[in-house]
């Protein structure tokens, strides 16, 4: 890890905004002055510069109570009409909205005015199926158009979604329905990955059904079914009802009312350091109002003659703030596609590219990574000159990543912004402003005007420029999360408990360095958090996952460094004499790779399952798993000192070989 540091900071490439860039650019200095001089003002002067308001609100931030804040209190608003009806009464009916490419190569385009009528029959729908105001939603569905409708219409009737990534198993969207309390549960039968119809339904049918003695799920009323895949399903009658036999049929008249500014808007569930994910909550007016700020001026938006692609899903943070919220609030034109990069062809986002003209591209590095592997020569077999800027996300972006990244997609033309941010923080908090910043490759760099970070030492004392220490931010900010669903206590013990007598000090989990210019370098987490293609996974819910079978004695997961997903899952499993008896360790091996895969979804599933006598724990019992990590990464294994039993690493790296 420490050579990979020096590495970074070796780095010393600069790239300045070209002055035909920085003369139409939308960010000027003006914000970062503005924003000094009264921060919370100037947070009070864009929400309501970029959001219509139905009822005035007259104090921006209140702050009495840290580390619970509310902005914009008692003002009102409806966070569906600022992303759709306004847009329709200002003449812009007419605008794409979603540029909508389905991974067989179907596509639809969809109007702001199309939008805005979908949308007002779906909230007639869930008036009818009884969701109103602080209902919970479910919502399991793939990348199509219905998944932007079914979330806009529950926030338009005031209700809260939570949307479920389609990967995700059966057993994590029980727990999240459960957790949630969910009244309705949105999906579809099926949608489109690598060539094939992944199923939806079952999973729904199997999550809402007696798991595990669990017994039956008691809250939810409906299941309201997409039809995309074509795939059969098993259809339970009063409770599931098709989109399509429903919506069509729904009034297209439909009022927005307003709602309070701290209406809950969604619950977004992430992975923490302990076994049970926890619901992020976000409310309303304070997160459109950073994620319309941050999409506009971040990406540069353009809303007339942009063609903008974040190819998040919807399942992801990044696609709630910037696929969904974000750039409809500002009246942007977006490519949705449902696939996967690589199907039918390892040029399919290019093609995309191409096809719709897309000017700004938001992705993650782990993309970039497998695309460079690949080679140039796919990429440059498209026209991509429309592309005027890029933007990276999900974690550290190495030096070389960024560079290919700006040279090979950008024609080493466009500004590239690394966009450092978290499910908790709703919004991008740290990034570089193209027209402005001279950017750094690997670099985050700088907090956008109007938020404020530090790196401090393990007692919250600033560590100055040339040091390392963890990321804090220091003063609350609109789109902050405002707490975790049903656990106020974890709430102030995982953020606010480290620097509590700070007063206020948001621990965010990352280490990171400030360099000479005092600009922000992102080092990854320092918890048990691990970061796999820029999705969050907790060693503990997979530790959890591994002991739920019954072979298994006792596991732990490391996060080990991987050259294209940053961080690669791998386990370490002692396995129950009885079994360990009948079947080979490679047979164990797959057999509980699958099983994780079940528990959790895909994503989760480890690299690596290694069959060990022994797990490397201190004279208090607690797993050293930086050992693990040594030996997951091919290292010569650390300090061991400290461990009950020294001579364990030595048999562990011999099983391991
Ligand atoms: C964690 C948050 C924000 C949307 C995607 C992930 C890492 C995120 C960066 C970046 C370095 C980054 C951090 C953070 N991360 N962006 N630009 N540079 N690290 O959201 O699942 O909530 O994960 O992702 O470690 O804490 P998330």
């Amino acid at each position: 890890m420490s050579s990979q540091i020096d590495h970074l900071l070796d780095e010393s490439r600069r790239f300045a905004p070209s002055a035909e860039f920085a003369a139409e650019a939308i960010a000027t200095k003006e914000l970062y002055h503005r924003a000094q001089a009264d921060r919370v003002g100037f947070w009070a002067d864009e929400a309501r510069e970029l959001l219509t308001w139905s009822k005035p609100f007259t104090e921006a931030l209140d702050w009495s109570n840290p580390p619970f804040a509310t902005w914009f209190a008692d003002g009102e608003l409806n966070v569906a009409y600022n992303c759709l009806d306004r847009h329709v009464e200002a003449g812009n009916g007419d605008r794409v909205a979603l540029l909508w490419e389905g991974e067989p190569g179907d596509s639809r385009r969809i109007t702001y005015a199309e939008l805005t009528e979908e949308v007002k029959r779906v909230a007639n729908v869930l008036t009818d199926l009884g969701v109103g105001a602080g209902d919970r939603v479910a919502i399991y569905l793939p990348m199509i158009p219905e998944a932007v409708t079914a979330m806009l219409a529950v926030v338009r009737v005031g209700a809260i979604h939570s949307v479920v990534f389609g990967g995700f198993s059966a057993d994590s969207l029980r727990a999240r329905i459960d957790d949630a309390g969910a009244k309705l549960v949105i999906t579809a039968d099926g949608g489109y990955r690598k060539g094939k119809v992944s199923a939806l339904k079952p999973a729904v049918d199997m999550a809402l059904g007696d798991r595990n003695g669990s017994g039956v799920q008691e809250t939810v009323e409906h299941v309201l079914v997409v039809k995309r895949g074509g795939n059969d399903v098993e259809w339970t009658e009063g409770r599931d009802l098709w989109w399509h036999d429903v919506v069509p049929q729904a009034s297209a008249e439909h009022e927005a009312s307003g709602f309070p500014a701290e209406n809950p808007l969604f619950i977004l569930y992430t992975s923490g350091t302990t076994g049970k994910p926890k619901g992020i909550l976000h409310t309303s007016g304070g997160y459109l109002t950073q994620t319309a700020f941050t999409h506009k001026n971040v990406f540069d938006l353009h809303p007339e003659t942009d063609v903008y692609w974040c190819t998040a899903d919807i399942g992801w943070i990044t696609g709630h703030s910037y696929v969904v919220y974000g750039p409809l609030a500002n009246g942007a034109t977006q490519v949705l596609y449902e696939g996967t990069p690589d199907t039918p062809h390892p040029g399919r986002w290019w093609e995309v590219v191409e096809k719709y003209g897309v000017t700004i591209l938001y992705t993650a590095p782990t993309a970039i990574r497998s695309f460079m592997k690949i080679g140039r020569s796919v990429p440059k077999k498209f026209d991509l000159s429309s592309l005027r800027l890029l933007g990276s996300v999900g974690e550290p972006i190495n030096p070389e990543a960024w560079i290919w990244y700006r040279k090979v997609i950008g024609d080493d033309r466009t500004p590239v912004v690394d966009t450092w941010w978290q499910t908790e923080t709703g919004a991008i908090m740290i990034s570089a402003l193209p027209g402005i910043t001279e950017t750094k490759p690997g670099s985050a760099q700088v907090a956008l005007p109007g938020i404020a970070v530090d790196v401090v030492d393990d007692a919250g004392v600033h560590v100055g420029n040339g040091n390392g220490g963890l990321l804090v931010i220091t003063e609350p900010w609109p789109s902050m999360l405002r707490g975790i669903w049903g656990d106020p206590d974890r709430y102030v013990e995982t953020y606010w408990e480290k620097f509590a007598d700070k007063g206020g000090y948001y621990f965010a989990g990352d280490g990171a360095r400030l360099d000479d210019d005092g600009d922000v370098w992102l080092m990854g987490r320092v918890d048990d958090v691990m970061n796999v293609s820029g999705h969050r996974l907790s060693t503990a819910e997979i530790e959890s996952a591994l002991v739920a079978h019954e072979a298994t004695a006792e596991a732990a997961v490391v996060g080990a460094s991987d050259e294209t997903t940053g961080q690669a899952v791998v386990a370490f499993v002692i396995i129950k004499e009885s079994y360990l008896s009948q079947h080979t360790p490679e047979g164990l091996a797959t057999h509980l790779r699958v099983w994780v895969g079940e528990q959790i979804g895909p994503i989760a599933r480890p690299r690596d399952v290694y069959i060990v006598g022994e797990l490397p724990k201190t004279r208090s019992g607690k797993i050293m798993r930086r050992l693990l990590r040594d030996v997951a990464e091919g290292r010569e294994v650390g300090d061991t000192t400290t461990l009950a039993d020294t001579m364990v690493m030595s048999v562990i790296s011999a099983q391991v070989k």
